[in-house]
């Protein structure tokens, strides 16, 4: 068994270079509001920094849905049954995914990541702590949708969108992720998803501008990232990250402000920002319970059951593929 060989389904240009990476940096930076996709953070700097926010004290997400995985394991096992492939929307983390896998004892598992290194290694770990369990990376950028092999498609499929992470689209994307999730995954199939709830600002704040500056550090490494692969020369030091609550679109910003006026290039194209102008980089919307079931309902999942914490922080839907419907 083990880690199948990858299935690769991301373009590159001769030198190597993720040609939409900077297609929607160029398109971005030209922007009156220069706006990045968060996805881009996931190099493995990036992937790295991320798996340290999920450690960090005040960033209470990735706590909070583990321990609602390790006391609903049992039931979200018996809800999904056995032998199912589970398709990863992500990487895996090295706790939640051998959490559910321990749990529903599936036939197959297949994390779809667009960052192929980060993916080589989480299934390393992964083959190491179940060898007899068929990994297989698929390297993908699952905002589409995804044709899985061959040999998982007579197999039920269980979605796993762990993280909150459907947070970081906003809702028309979203739902056209959900969509997509849909149509890769088929009919009769389901999706567990986890979604971050609406809750005191002062703490989301916290969470997303944390005191050992780790976020910061995740944040700015997109700036090392498009000098390194996008033959840029944005001056770091001249930036700082910032984290701020938007009510009216209920969501975490994350933003890269230029502490002064900036001149700079990227794949040979001339910008310049003027002081307290944002890279507006990352937003991280915010559900309540209701809310989050209309959105899984837009984006053709029905929801089934769900579980939530005491302190009402953190949502984990179950939900199964709904079917066509004729009437409105
Ligand atoms: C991956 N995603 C759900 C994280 C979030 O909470 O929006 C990314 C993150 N950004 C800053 N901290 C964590």
């Amino acid at each position: 068994m083990g880690v199948h060989a990858e299935l690769k389904l991301v373009e590159h240009d001769k030198d190597g270079v993720d040609l939409s990476f900077r297609t929607d940096v160029l398109r971005g930076l030209a922007e009156r509001q220069k706006a990045i996709p968060a996805r881009w953070f996931y190099d493995l700097t990036g992937s790295e920094l991320f798996e340290d926010i999920t450690r960090l004290p005040e960033y209470y997400p990735t706590r909070v849905e583990t321990r609602l995985l390790e006391a609903y394991g049992a039931e979200i096992a018996r809800l999904v049954g056995p032998h199912r492939a589970v398709v990863e929307f992500g990487s895996g983390s090295s706790v939640k995914t051998p959490l559910l896998l321990r749990e529903i004892n599936p036939a197959a598992y297949l994390p779809l990541d667009i960052s192929g290194e980060f993916l080589r290694q989480s299934c390393q770990e992964l083959a190491a702590k179940f060898p007899e369990l068929p990994i297989i990376p698929v390297e993908a950028n699952f905002m589409r949708a995804v044709e899985l092999p061959a040999s998982v498609r007579h197999l039920g499929m269980l979605g796993f969108f762990p993280g909150s992470t459907i947070g970081n689209m906003v809702p028309p994307t979203a739902v056209d992720l959900l969509r997509s999730m849909r149509d890769t995954l088929g009919d009769g199939s389901q999706l567990l998803i986890g979604i971050d709830r609406v809750k005191d600002i002062g703490r989301l704040i916290a969470a997303y501008d944390d005191s050992q500056g780790i976020t910061a550090r995740f944040n700015l490494n997109l700036i090392d990232r498009i000098n390194r692969e996008l033959d840029g020369d944005i001056p770091r030091k001249r930036f700082r990250h910032m984290a701020r609550w938007n009510d009216i679109w209920s969501r975490i910003e994350m933003h890269l402000e230029a502490l002064e006026d900036t001149a700079f290039t990227v794949a040979g194209r001339d910008f310049f920002m003027r002081r307290g102008e944002t890279i507006h980089t990352e937003n991280s919307h915010k559900y309540t319970p209701n809310q989050a079931r209309l959105l899984l309902q837009a984006g053709g999942w029905t929801p089934a059951w769900q579980w939530t914490d005491a302190a009402e922080d953190f949502l984990i839907v179950l939900a199964d593929a709904s079917e066509f419907r004729s009437a409105p």
